[in-house]
């Protein structure tokens, strides 16, 4: 199967870069699950942009950069700030129906910002914009979706004359075959999302295991800073399957944390409170449920008036009504979970990799624009501005891309599948590892012991992986281990304390010698 273009993923940054895409060339995109399954479907508060008459770009830029903690990149910085409003004109254009008050935004405040400027839609943001992005693409003749298909590796081609490797197509997991099937390209464009999976409490959907940077990864990509790993402070007590968020909004229009004894905690920790960056929220959780010996806090929002809840929040009023909670009468109880990666495949600012043909964007990238801590709502925008001059770059470079046959892939699969119980077992083990010893708070023995043990699962992962064919718990699994074993380098290599990532061994933040970000490749 070939196409000028294969796109993995159709969240917000595989579709958005697919449809411009195909302005200029045959698109085939594809998607593990059932399209809208991603984590822009869940997307809650909204997509932060310069709209307000008291805002500026670079009121916008510098709460991009302090939350960043000295590792955003500047320059990319200023294309986010400066693209963001342009490329949110464009969804409303392609039919997002953002909420209004009278002819303008509505515009949200989250934790970080200085000012309103979360656009959203309701709060439920991100399921506007899917099914928005979805319409377009399905109407969009360039572009053939492939659902239910996993991507496993990336293919990849070494040019006899420079021996240099180019990224070449996707070998992908078919519902309706057997082997792999191989989809060759003349570029790649890698927007799997995050990988919030690796750990045991996250709010992010069970697509997040982290695959495109494990497969840029052994495909010989550079990859950065995943030590930054953002838990977000207030998910629902106690989870289901996934953590149920409560957006930062919440605390935006004036909801305040609580210790179960009632008492305010957050003036201890930040002048802004319960307003202040995410990394300081869910370290003071952290820090009040290790001390009280809670299994978690409330968040109160009873400063909120009823009606306002209503108009604001109808989603998260369902959801918890759902599950016996009036949130008009009674505090929410709330723990931190592992919610966005800040660090992925390294890009330029045209969202191009480090290996030829191969392009990362959404929560996938690591563009620098977050550095060491993103700012609330930057996600969104983030993977709509470079995805599209991805697209930009892809579609000038076309003529001059060529459609390569790729090297064999080496594999046996002769043998047996491994038991379902012992993947089972090696995906939880890592999932509760990462929580305990590679969470919100860390240190060198933590990450020591943790290191030793995904070693060992790896290793048996990678026997399995030779063994058997493939199929979508073992390829998840091993992007799983994958991912973890690249956190837990990044962490083990910042010896000082930053942004997300906080080392009780070096509390302190070392400018002299950590003022870059951390790199890995295979
Ligand atoms: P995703 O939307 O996660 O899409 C990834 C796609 O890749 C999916 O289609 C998935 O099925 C597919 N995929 C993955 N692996 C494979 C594979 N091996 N083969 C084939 N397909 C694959 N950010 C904000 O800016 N504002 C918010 O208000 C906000 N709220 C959030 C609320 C929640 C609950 C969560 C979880 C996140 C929130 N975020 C928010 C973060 C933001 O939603 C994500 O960072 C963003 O949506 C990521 O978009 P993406 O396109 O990169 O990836
Ligand atoms: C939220 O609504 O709190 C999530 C916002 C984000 O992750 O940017």
């Amino acid at each position: 199967m070939t196409a000028d273009v294969v796109v993995v993923g159709t969240g917000i940054a595989g579709i958005f870069f697919a449809l411009n895409m195909a302005r200029h060339a045959t698109v085939i995109v594809v998607t593990k699950k059932e399209r809208p399954e991603s984590s822009t479907n869940y997307a809650q508060g909204g997509i932060a942009a310069v709209f307000g008459n008291d805002d500026s770009f670079g009121l916008h830029r510098e709460d991009t950069l302090l939350a960043g903690a000295g590792l955003c990149h500047a320059d990319a910085v200023d294309v986010l700030v400066h693209e963001g409003p342009p490329r949110v004109r464009e969804l409303i254009e392609l039919g997002v129906r953002f909420s209004r008050e009278g002819e303008k935004l509505s515009l949200g405040r989250e934790g970080g910002h200085s000012r309103r400027r979360i656009v959203r839609a309701d709060d439920l943001t991100g399921r506007e914009v899917e099914r928005a992005l979805l319409e377009a693409a399905a109407a969009d003749p360039n572009i053939v979706i492939l659902e239910n298909h996993t991507a496993v590796d990336l293919l990849t081609t070494t040019e006899t004359s420079s021996g240099e490797r180019r990224c070449s197509g996707v070998l992908v997991l078919s519902p309706d075959a057997d082997t792999p099937l191989s989809v060759r390209a003349r570029a790649v464009m890698l927007a799997t999302g995050g990988c919030g999976q690796v750990y045991r409490h996250t709010t992010n959907p069970g697509i997040a295991t982290g695959d495109g940077v494990a497969m840029a990864f052994r495909a010989g990509a550079r990859i950065a800073n995943m030590e930054f790993i953002q838990f977000h402070p207030t998910a629902l007590y106690p989870a289901r399957e996934r953590s149920f968020l409560i957006s930062e909004a919440v605390r935006g229009e004036g909801a305040v944390l609580l210790r179960q004894d009632g008492t305010s905690f957050m003036e201890e920790y930040h002048p802004l409170a319960s307003l202040a960056p995410r990394d300081v929220v869910a370290r003071a959780i952290d820090r009040e449920m290790k001390r009280t010996g809670d299994p978690f806090v409330y968040l109160d929002c009873s400063r909120i008036s009823a009606s306002e809840i209503r108009a604001r929040f109808p989603n998260i009023l369902r959801e918890t009504a759902g599950r016996g909670i009036d949130m008009l009468r009674e505090p929410l109880s709330v723990v931190p979970a592992a919610h966005y990666l800040c660090g992925g495949v390294l890009t330029d600012m045209r969202g191009h990799s480090s290996l030829a043909g191969l392009y990362a964007a959404g929560e996938t990238a690591c563009t620098g624009v977050h550095g060491a801590n993103r700012l609330a709502s930057n996600s969104l925008l983030e993977a709509l501005v470079f995805a599209r001059r991805a697209a930009e770059d892809v579609a000038a470079l076309l003529p001059s891309l060529p459609l390569l046959e790729p090297d064999p892939v080496k594999r046996s699969h002769a043998g047996e599948a491994p038991e379902g119980v012992l993947l089972i077992h090696d995906r939880d083990e890592i999932r509760s590892l990462m929580w305990d010893l590679v969470g919100i708070v860390r240190s060198d023995e933590r990450l020591r012991i943790a290191e030793a043990r995904v070693r060992q699962l790896a290793a048996r992962n990678e026997e399995f992986w030779f063994r058997a064919a493939p199929g979508p718990e073992i390829v998840e699994l091993r992007n799983l281990i994958q991912t973890a074993v690249l956190i837990i380098r990044s962490a083990m290599s910042r010896k000082e304390s930053r942004g997300l990532h906080f080392n009780i061994d070096y509390p302190w933040r070392d400018n002299e010698r950590h003022l870059a970000p951390t790199i890995l490749r295979s």
